[in-house]
């Protein structure tokens, strides 16, 4: 039986990581592995209507924190943790990064007290706290990723914030990364969706959670 494996996927609006989340999907289905794709906020019915609040209703950054830590909480319990447990790959659209990066940069939140957070919400019953086991992050200049957002959609209430917003966000992640290195990878999302797509394969080949077949 395999051991399960998460993985997270990281970045500022417009970075363009759900189509590659796709893509690494089927490498794994076809290296033999049940794989659970899901995102966040969200992931559970409970998480869903969370995830609809925070995209649409005005609140304070508190506000925002709690619920995007509430829904983690529930997506931990019922999905994640499960699937980790079966062996399955987890492959999460945005985590815990995404909420220090968009409310405590962003949103200027008290970093401390995300901290304090997700030790509630992700600390493990016999110790340690539960995290990705790798997070890929599709690092984009923010000017680049709002011209590309602008062609692309009608915005939520997050990517419809200026350009310095975006700045912050991405120096959010900078500092996750510099603080965990060893479960960040950094991925240059500037270049052509193949070229892209390729980085992150070999950067899981690399580490031995994909093996070539
Ligand atoms: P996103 O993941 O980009 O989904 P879609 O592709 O459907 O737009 O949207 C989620 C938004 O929620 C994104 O703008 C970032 C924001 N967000 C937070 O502010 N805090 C969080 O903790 C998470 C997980 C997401």
């Amino acid at each position: 039986m395999h051991k399960g494996l998460f993985i997270s996927f990281e970045g500022i609006d417009g970075a363009g990581k759900s189509s590659h989340i796709q893509a690494l999907e089927q490498a794994f289905v076809a290296a033999g592995r049940q794989v659970l794709r899901s995102r966040e906020p969200g992931g559970t019915p409970l998480a869903e209507k969370l995830r609809n609040m925070v995209l649409h209703d005005s609140m304070d950054p508190l506000c925002e924190a709690l619920l995007v830590f509430a829904a983690r909480r529930d997506h931990l319990n019922q999905v994640i943790e499960p699937a980790l447990q079966r062996g399955d790959v987890v492959l999460c659209d945005r985590f815990t990064d995404a909420t220090f990066a968009y409310q405590g940069a962003g949103r200027g939140f008290d970093w401390q007290v995300l901290v304090q957070l997700e030790h509630w919400v992700q600390d493990l019953p016999h110790g340690g706290m539960r995290q990705p086991d790798v997070t890929v992050w599709f690092a984009l200049d923010p000017s680049l990723a709002a011209q590309r957002l602008r062609a692309a959609r009608l915005p939520d209430r997050f990517e419809s914030q200026p350009l310095s917003f975006f700045q912050s966000v991405h120096q959010g992640y900078a500092d996750r990364a510099t603080a965990d290195p060893d479960r960040f990878v950094q991925i240059d999302a500037s270049g052509e969706l193949e070229q892209v797509r390729q980085a992150v394969l070999q950067a899981l080949y690399a580490r031995g959670h994909l093996t070539n077949q």
